[in-house]
């Protein structure tokens, strides 16, 4: 089998690497940029140094603040109206996934008339404007990936778009800028990572290329994220967990993800829960319930974690990488639905509607084990108090 590999042409990984912006446009021609970003970044001051930078060489630039948590479609057509006026010949994404995937958007869309939701998975944006993106949490890996997501304001439905016109051409990965993440967001988005290389790994796409990364971004995970949550300043955590986010973005971009996201996103969807801890809700649970379909595959991500060493067996292995996934969730204080205010009354009617879009997104068919929409209906059930 050949595996198909796609990257951003440049990748600028370490500090201050934000703070070249101006230099990436010039190498790449590009000089008139849509900055894209949200109203958090702006109070913290980012946006105004970035435009700074553009200012001092003189490049021409306008900005998009009007980013929302799980990206609508509305939030997207206010942000190409902004494009249209202005003839910018680049959009860059300064923030969370969500700004990420809201410029991402914005950018494939500069051409087409059709309603975005005319273009979600099994439809591709395969081209575009280019998209530098600058993210600022470790986390969602969007900046390597031909990915968004983005919910139907109409519907609620959290729609998958792909394809190549999602491909930042260019990201600049600063683990300085997440210095100041809030403690949820750190957790979130570090489960984020490590449902995406965990996914990665045992998915029917992953390949040689993407084993290695997935299994270098679980071991920074899980000896980093916890740290990174509580001790907010420590720079060895955080610049391990930038990195392993950028990772697990490489990783799930070319390999796709599985059962956990597919589930994931109808929940953040109706439910407006963040993406991270959607995908926390169900990770310990849906991993328990795939590893029959590539229980080797599990036992190595319990060895990459360090849950389970070289002599345990893959069934050992795998009844401590359920345990410690468990412990993880625990530690960060990942809520269930129940607690996070969800009554099972409004869980139980939503069930098969999330069951049907988790199927249409089609994540579920390369997880080990394939589920039909009646086991996606009792996993959803099973999770809401555990
Ligand atoms: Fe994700």
């Amino acid at each position: 089998m050949t595996a198909n590999i796609n990257l951003p042409r440049i990748l600028r990984i370490g500090a201050e690497a934000s703070q070249m912006l101006p230099a990436t446009l010039k190498e790449l021609g590009l000089s008139r940029p849509l900055l894209v970003s949200d109203a958090f970044i702006v109070s913290l001051g980012w946006l105004t140094k970035l435009q700074q930078q553009l200012d001092q060489e003189g490049i021409f630039h306008r900005s998009f603040t009007g980013v929302v948590p799980d990206p609508t479609t509305d939030a997207i057509y206010e942000g190409l109206a902004v494009l249209r006026e202005n003839q910018h010949d680049c959009v860059v994404a300064l923030g969370g996934g969500s700004a990420i995937d809201t410029a991402k958007t914005i950018a494939a869309m500069a051409e087409r008339d059709q309603p975005i939701r005319h273009y979600k998975v099994p439809q591709t944006l395969d081209d575009g404007l280019p998209i530098i993106a600058i993210p600022t949490t470790a986390g969602t890996g969007s900046e390597t990936t031909r990915v968004a997501v983005i919910t139907d304001t109409e519907t609620h439905e959290k729609m998958l778009c792909m394809g190549f016109g999602l491909m930042p051409v260019a990201a600049l990965v600063d683990f300085e800028l997440t210095m100041t993440m809030p403690l949820r967001l750190t957790a979130d988005t570090g489960i984020d990572s490590l449902c995406h290389a965990l996914e990665a790994y045992v998915s029917r796409r992953a390949n040689p290329f993407t084993d290695t990364i997935a299994l270098a971004s679980m071991t920074a995970i899980a000896k980093h994220l916890r740290t990174a949550c509580r001790e907010p300043d420590n720079r060895v955590a955080r610049e391990a967990m930038m990195l392993a986010a950028t990772q697990g973005g490489i990783a799930f971009s070319n390999a796709s993800v599985t059962l956990i996201h597919g589930m994931s996103r109808p929940i953040g969807g109706l439910f407006h829960v963040p993406h991270g801890m959607s995908n926390a809700m169900l990770l310990p649970a849906i991993t328990e319930w795939s590893i029959s379909g590539a229980p080797s595959r599990y036992a190595d991500c319990a060895r990459a974690m360090q849950l389970a060493n070289a002599s345990d067996s893959d069934d050992q292995a795998n009844q401590k990488l359920v345990a410690g996934l468990r412990q993880l969730c625990a530690d960060l204080q990942v809520p269930t639905p129940a607690s996070f205010g969800i009554s099972n009354e409004e869980w139980r009617q939503a069930i098969p509607t999330m069951a049907q879009q988790a199927l249409n997104s089609g994540s579920p068919a390369n997880n080990p084990r394939i589920p039909n929409a009646e086991q996606i209906a009792e996993l959803y059930q099973g999770v809401w108090t555990n």
